[in-house]
C-alpha cells in the first residue's frame, strides 16, 4: 500500500427501494464509524439519494452517485445533472462504468463529456476502465486502458484532476467470482498511474487514487491493498451487505 489515502467505494448498481437504501446506510456508518484509516463512499440508486444522504449526514461515509449528464438543465427526459446531485449532497460520481459502455451506449467521447461536467462541478469523478476477457486473451488489455483513459481525460489538465478516482475493473471479473490476481491488477495499476503521469505530470500521477473493482470480498481485500498501486476498491455485490462491507472497509 501506498501514502495516498485509501477509498473504499460501494456501488449498489440497480439494487434498493429508498428505505432498503437507507436501512443498508444506517448499519453500515454503525459498523465504520472508528474507521479512520481511509474514506468510505456509497453509490446507491438515483432515488435513494436523499434518504441515503439524511442517514450519512455527519459520518465519514460520503455519498456517490452511479451516473450524471452533462448539460445543465433542459428537456432532456430520464438525465440528471451535476446540480442536482450535489444538491441532493452527493460529493463522488461514479462514470463510465462497463455496464455503462456496454448496455447503454457509453463511448469514450460521452465518457470524457461526464467526467469534465463533474470536474467543472466540484464533483469527484471515478472514472472506470477496463478490458473484455476477449481483449484480454487477444493481448489487447494495455492498449484498452490506454485508449479509454486518455479518451476518457481529453481536453482536462493536472489543475481539474486533483479529485480524479480511477476504478481498473476487468469486465471480466464483475460478478462473476473471477477476480484479477493481485499481479494482473498490480500490472494495470502502474501502467494507469505511467499513463496518468504522460497525461498529468507526475505530482499527479502519484495523488489519483486508482481503485480495483471486480469480484472485490473480504476474503480477498487484504492482499489487493497489499499492491503499491492499489489505493481501494470498487465494490458492487458485496458492497449490498452493510456486514460484508464493512469488512472490505475494515481490511487491515
Ligand atoms: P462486483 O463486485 O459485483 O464484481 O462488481 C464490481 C463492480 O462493477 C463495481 O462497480
Amino acid at each position: 500500500m501506498s501514502d495516498r489515502r485509501p477509498l473504499i467505494a460501494g456501488n449498489w448498481k440497480m439494487f434498493k427501494t429508498p428505505a432498503e437504501a437507507a436501512d443498508t446506510a444506517k448499519s453500515l456508518v454503525g459498523l465504520v464509524r472508528d474507521a479512520t484509516h481511509t474514506d468510505i463512499m456509497i453509490a446507491p440508486p438515483f432515488t435513494a439519494l436523499v434518504s441515503v444522504a439524511e442517514t450519512l449526514a455527519g459520518s465519514p461515509v460520503d455519498l456517490g452517485a452511479q451516473n450524471l449528464y452533462w448539460e445543465k438543465e433542459g428537456a432532456f427526459t430520464g438525465e440528471i445533472s451535476a446540480a442536482m446531485l450535489r444538491a441532493a449532497c452527493c460529493t463522488y460520481v461514479i462514470i463510465g462504468h462497463s455496464e455503462r459502455r456496454q448496455y447503454f451506449g457509453e463511448s469514450d467521447e460521452t465518457v470524457n463529456r461526464r467526467v469534465r461536467c463533474a470536474v467543472e462541478n466540484n464533483l469527484k469523478p471515478v472514472l472506470c476502465i477496463g478490458e473484455t476477457e476477449a481483449e484480454r486473451e487477444a493481448g489487447k488489455t494495455l492498449s484498452v486502458l490506454d485508449k479509454q483513459l486518455k479518451n476518457g481525460l481529453q481536453d482536462l489538465f493536472s489543475d481539474d484532476l486533483g479529485n480524479l478516482v480511477v476504478a481498473y475493473e476487468p469486465v471480466w471479473a464483475i460478478g462473476t467470482g473471477k477476480t484479477a490476481t493481485t499481479e494482473q491488477a498490480q500490472e494495470a495499476h502502474k501502467f494507469i498511474r505511467s499513463k496518468l503521469e504522460e497525461i498529468t505530470g507526475s505530482a499527479l500521477s502519484e495523488i489519483v487514487r486508482i481503485l480495483y473493482g471486480g469480484s472485490v470480498k473480504p476474503a480477498n481485500i487484504s492482499e489487493l491493498m497489499d499492491m503499491p498501486d492499489i489505493d481501494g476498491a470498487l465494490v458492487g455485490g458485496a458492497s449490498l451487505e452493510a456486514e460484508s462491507f464493512s469488512k472490505i472497509v475494515l481490511f487491515q
